[in-house]
């Protein structure tokens, strides 16, 4: 098969397939074609630095040996396997994300991504309580099926609506932008006690679960304060609703932990998860339960199935990751590089007065860009992406905020190289 050029793979990728989230005449698609490590390179030999770790998943690194064999072998073995059948990467896999997930979590439903997780989460929870009403955040993802897309807070929601019935949206811990008005100085907590007396309203005993982010991520990267998983703990515990830990994107490293989670010693009742498990090697998602809803399951039956769950080049995809993980110490140089990049985006803010907020945990990371600081007039970042692309830093923003969120592998030194562009684009533009 002889190569197409590099404007026939944009042209025929343009005219045959759909983009996501697009119109679809405004899409300008870098035609990739091979990667490697913290970078990827278009048709025409440019270089991009890849501070976005593709759409956030791409935690080891590209092409990673070690994963690259782990799926030829599997495939040359076995590639794929009836759902209903044991097979070693399977079973391996389950019992390593019993190991790694925190407290008690214990049996894992595959799927193909996180929308899927989600939306098998949600019928187990509603399953087990016997209850319909779901709560969720409205600064939110959660996917964009059918279920999935009712959990989300966002904008994205709307063109699916009328969408799946008992969902209710509550307000974020968003300190920036407090939804109650108050300031660091002032804050008492009001967004935890808002949750509950929104439970009130609906009725405690109709609530299956809670749903959020182990940390926000397109939403804004919204780090909760200290108490604030805790206390909802206590809260889901007090009214027997279970509380599911969305880290699709906050999981897998991506913090400087393996579940955000972990940073506040909670044990959610469910965690569901993709993105990192595989690196994004092949798409697998996942949710993982504690040992209470897997005894409920044992003489119930499990209505829910996937044509490819627990799909063999998945599963051997995410044992060969989690062990990349583990012995290159890829959590810890999150944790590690995490803090440098903190500091840096702290002396990035106190320079330029358009950074009105940056917020970090691990490498996962974002600058909030305002036309000014008092009244946190959001800053429209088209000039800046066009110049972070015209330099070859591929990174991607939602509204105002820009994220910094690169493959858990990068250094100091490759790191600088990113934020030295993006610290030019704000000259720029300031
Ligand atoms: C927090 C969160 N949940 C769920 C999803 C949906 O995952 P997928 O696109 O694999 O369906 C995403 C995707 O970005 C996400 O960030």
């Amino acid at each position: 098969m002889s190569e197409l050029s590099p404007q026939e793979i944009i042209d025929w990728s343009r005219e045959y397939t759909f983009f996501s989230w697009s119109v679809q005449s405004q899409v300008n698609p870098i035609p990739v074609v091979r990667a490697e490590g913290v970078y990827f390179w278009d048709a025409e030999g440019n270089r991009y630095l890849d501070f976005a770790s593709q759409l956030v998943n791409m935690n080891i690194g590209h092409t990673h040996p070690k994963v690259v064999k782990a799926i030829q072998e599997q495939a040359a073995k076995l590639p794929m396997a009836h759902p209903g059948l044991a097979t070693e990467p399977r079973a391996r896999l389950g019992k390593k994300l019993a190991e790694i997930t925190p407290g008690d979590l214990k049996k894992t439903f595959f799927t193909l991504g996180g929308a899927e997780a989600n939306e098998n989460a949600i019928k187990l929870a509603r399953l087990y309580t016997g209850r319909f009403k779901i709560l969720a955040r409205y600064r939110s993802y959660h996917g964009a099926t059918h279920g999935a897309i009712a959990l989300t807070g966002d904008y994205r929601r709307w063109p699916a609506e009328p969408a799946m019935p008992g969902v209710v949206h509550f307000l974020d811990p968003y300190c920036y932008r407090c939804p109650f008005g108050w300031t660091p100085q002032t804050c008492h907590r009001e967004c935890i006690r808002h949750v509950e007396e929104v439970i009130q309203h609906e009725g405690p005993d109709q609530i299956a679960a809670i749903i959020l982010e182990g940390v926000t991520g397109t939403n804004g990267l919204i780090i909760p304060p200290d108490d604030y998983w805790p206390r909802l703990r206590e809260i889901c515990d007090r009214y027997g609703i279970l509380l599911i830990s969305d880290e699709v994107m906050s999981g897998w490293g991506r913090t400087g932990a393996w579940f955000a989670v972990n940073h506040w010693n909670v044990v959610p009742d469910m965690i569901t998860t993709a993105k990192g498990i595989t690196s994004g090697y092949v798409p697998l998602g996942a949710v993982i339960v504690r040992e209470k809803i897997a005894q409920f399951f044992e003489d119930r039956y499990l209505p829910a199935g996937l044509t490819y769950s627990a799909h063999t080049l998945a599963c051997a995809a995410a044992l060969a990751t989690i062990e990349v993980y583990e012995e290159e110490g890829l959590i810890e140089n999150a944790r590690r590089v995490g803090e440098y990049l903190g500091r840096r985006l702290e002396e990035i803010k106190a320079r330029y007065p358009i950074v009105g907020d940056v917020r970090y945990i691990g490498l996962f990371s974002a600058l909030e860009l305002v036309r000014d600081r008092a009244t946190k007039e959001p800053f429209d970042l088209t000039p800046i992406m066009k110049f972070l692309r015209q330099h070859f830093l591929f990174a991607f923003n939602f509204k105002n905020i820009l994220f910094v969120v690169p493959p858990l592998c990068i250094t100091e030194s490759q790191l600088e190289e990113g934020l030295e562009i993006i610290e030019e684009a704000l000259a720029a533009v300031a």
